[in-house]
């Protein structure tokens, strides 16, 4: 299993140039399964989450083929036929955003069959919302074996109808799934409490260039009025934010001066707002960030929030940035219950943090030193190698799998950038085997 080794101590200096963004692709390739037209999506992000969604699509009888670098980070996608409306526990288990071809089959196919996601190490996440959603458009839902079994009406047409759906409680996912599967239905849906994330105003730009006639995405309350064909389209994926982000926490918190290039700084503002609080000073062009971290940081208390509030994948990186400020912060997670596990690892650096419940309070400004620690989820990973850069000597940073679920050639762009950073096989190797006794 991977490692990344990072000696801390270098502030990074020079300029690194942003993705696209992971959580806009996913929902863009899912929406591919709504025409049997070709649906061509550029900037996609060279990230395992990306080649899940390609095995997943691939699995249906969708043709997805896939080219990074000179060929544009492009990914072309027709679903002529599908020949099975399924996604599998195998391929779900991996990736809960599996989850977001379910309204894209039922629509398109009249029945999907996809895996229940489970729990994960964030949180419970269960997909009730979703389904709720399905049977407002008129979807006919069971569970059973761990599957969701989604069929329409035939008496209907085999098409979805037009609805009226106000979210219980605001889901990114959850918006996106209905949002697709109301594209294809019959008559007007109106969905309120809706997500206002860029990734659905992103998706809702793709699904009109196919056809969709969508109002009001990137608002909580989002038109649609059903068409009952879309057709081919070409997109380009918005700049990944949170990778953004990350690469300012890192410039910020190793004192270095980086030019964080191709993003859309309109996506951070409560990121940028909530940075100069702790001191960090940016310069913002139309494209790009500049950090200058040749300032000392200070404590300040956080919330995550949906969108335009701070996002909660960027708290686990805020979190290493608090270790170093003078003062206490106090950070609230308010999206998902169980999403502190980079805490007791960011302790066994020297870090001095108490989890009470969705509140953690960081006591900053104490030296962090090198350990072999472990990575639980993808933005936990982050944090930790945030940690890593500054801390004293050479930390070992287990399971990066999960990191590179979401983070595109994450040592490459830090390297490029002035981190020791060094990507390596199993290097505990196995002892040898004691001889035997007698
Ligand atoms: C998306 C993002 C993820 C981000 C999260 C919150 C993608 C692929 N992933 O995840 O990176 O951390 O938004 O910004 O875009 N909930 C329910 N029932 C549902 C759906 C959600 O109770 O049917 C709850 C969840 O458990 C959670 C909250 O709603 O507490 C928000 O979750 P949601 O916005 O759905 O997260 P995802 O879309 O899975």
């Amino acid at each position: 299993m991977d490692k990344l080794v990072i000696r801390g101590g270098n502030p990074l200096l020079g300029t690194v140039r942003i993705s696209g963004a992971k959580n806009a692709a996913l929902p863009c390739m899912a929406a591919a399964l709504l025409t049997d037209e070709p649906v061509i999506i550029e900037n996609i992000p060279q990230v395992r989450d990306i080649e899940t969604t390609r095995k997943l699509l691939a699995a249906m009888g969708a043709e997805v083929e896939l080219g990074y670098g000179r060929a544009h980070h492009r990914t072309t996608i027709c679903a002529r036929t599908l020949a099975a409306p399924e996604a599998s526990y195998e391929l779900v288990k991996t990736m809960r955003a599996s989850t977001l071809v379910l309204g894209p089959l039922v629509a398109r196919c009249g029945r999907a069959h996809v895996s229940l996601p489970g729990g994960c190490a964030i949180g419970a996440r269960p997909i009730d919302l979703h389904i709720k959603g399905l049977e407002r458009l008129g979807a006919k839902i069971t569970q059973e074996h761990g599957y969701v079994e989604a069929v329409t009406d035939p008496a209907k047409g085999g098409r979805l109808q037009g609805a009226e759906i106000v979210f219980d409680k605001i889901t990114v996912t959850g918006t996106e799934d209905l949002l697709m599967a109301a594209t294809l239905a019959e008559g007007e849906t109106v969905m309120q409490n809706c997500a206002r994330e860029p990734e659905v105003a992103d998706l809702a730009a793709l699904l009109n260039a196919m056809g969709a006639e969508i109002q009001g995405a990137g608002t909580s309350t989002i038109r649609v009025k059903g068409v009952s064909k879309l057709h081919g389209a070409r997109h380009r994926i918005i700049p990944d934010r949170i990778e953004a982000g990350t690469f300012i926490i890192a410039a910020a918190l190793t004192g270095g001066d980086v030019n964080v290039a191709g993003c859309e700084p309109a996506h951070l503002t409560a990121i940028l707002q909530k940075l100069a609080e702790t001191g960090v000073k940016t310069v913002v062009k139309a494209d790009s960030v500049r950090v200058m971290g040749d300032q000392p940081l200070a404590a300040a208390d956080l919330n995550t929030e949906e969108y335009p509030g701070f996002p909660t994948d960027m708290q686990a990186q805020y979190m290493a940035l608090a270790t170093q400020a003078a003062g206490t912060s106090i950070i609230t997670e308010n999206i998902f219950e169980n999403r502190f596990m980079h805490a007791q690892e960011l302790v066994r650096m020297g870090a001095n943090i108490k989890i009470e419940g969705r509140r953690a309070v960081v006591r900053g400004g104490t030296p962090l030193s090198a350990a072999a620690v472990l990575a639980s989820d993808l933005r936990a990973s982050a944090s930790l190698v945030l940690a890593a850069l500054v801390a004293d000597g050479e930390t070992i940073i287990d399971r990066v799998y999960h990191l590179d679920r979401g983070y595109e050639n994450i040592e490459e762009k830090l390297k490029a950038i002035g981190a020791e950073i060094r990507r390596v096989g199993n290097i505990f190797p196995k002892r040898a085997a004691a001889p035997a006794q007698s």
